[in-house]
């Protein structure tokens, strides 16, 4: 049995609303610590939340994410079990996602295997799917592989869509279940996978 929490890592490139939900349903958890922020954006709103909550920030570019030793270091000095990316614009390299073999978890706005793959974030996935009028979209939760949206799908759900809404009108609805399940789908997979790995 562990004595310790499970320790995740938030990595985050954007406005930050899926890392502070995470940050709030962890906050009493005895369970689980976020204990580390990881930004490849100066600007990114996930840094500003950080210090009120106390959480470890640190501004971390292509150049040092693609740095094997100092990446792992950093990890390893905060003990990180997990990673869970929440709008992180950057690929991960392949020697993490060896290290953190099915230990990393990604958010993606579209049904996977729909509107997924390179150049498939943020917005541009909801102006694909407005663009191809489909009647249902929604969030999708994985484990991070090697290649971009590939990993296993541990959870999606359906978000019908009336004809002819926009894109931002789409991005807004699927954001509401992405901040409703991520912080509950992460506590799932996680304790699941740990309580295993530890016996
Ligand atoms: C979310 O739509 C998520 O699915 C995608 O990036 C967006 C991040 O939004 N990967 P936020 O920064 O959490 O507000």
């Amino acid at each position: 049995m562990r004595d310790h929490p499970i320790h995740l890592a938030i990595f985050a490139s954007g406005s930050g609303s899926n890392a502070l939900r995470i940050i709030k349903y962890f906050s009493a958890s005895l369970k689980f610590k976020i204990a580390l922020i990881i930004s490849n954006n100066k600007n990114a709103g996930v840094l500003a939340h950080a210090p009120e909550h106390q959480i470890p920030h640190f501004f971390w570019p292509k150049n040092q994410l693609s740095n094997s030793e100092k990446t792992l270091e950093l990890l390893n000095n905060f003990q990180i079990d997990g990673i869970i990316l929440a709008g992180f614009l950057a690929k991960i390299p392949e020697y993490l996602v060896n290290v953190y073999q099915d230990k990393i978890l990604n958010i993606h706005p579209a049904l996977l295997p729909a509107f997924g793959g390179i150049g498939m974030h943020g917005m541009y996935v909801h102006q694909a799917v407005s663009q191809a009028a489909v009647s249902v979209t929604g969030p999708t939760m994985h484990v991070v592989n090697e290649d971009y949206d590939a990993g296993r799908i541990i959870f999606q759900c359906r978000v019908p869509i009336a004809p002819k809404t926009s894109a931002d009108e789409i991005a807004q609805q699927v954001l509401r279940y992405e901040h409703k399940f991520y912080p509950y789908i992460i506590e799932r997979y996680f304790r699941h996978f740990c309580s295993k790995s530890d016996k």
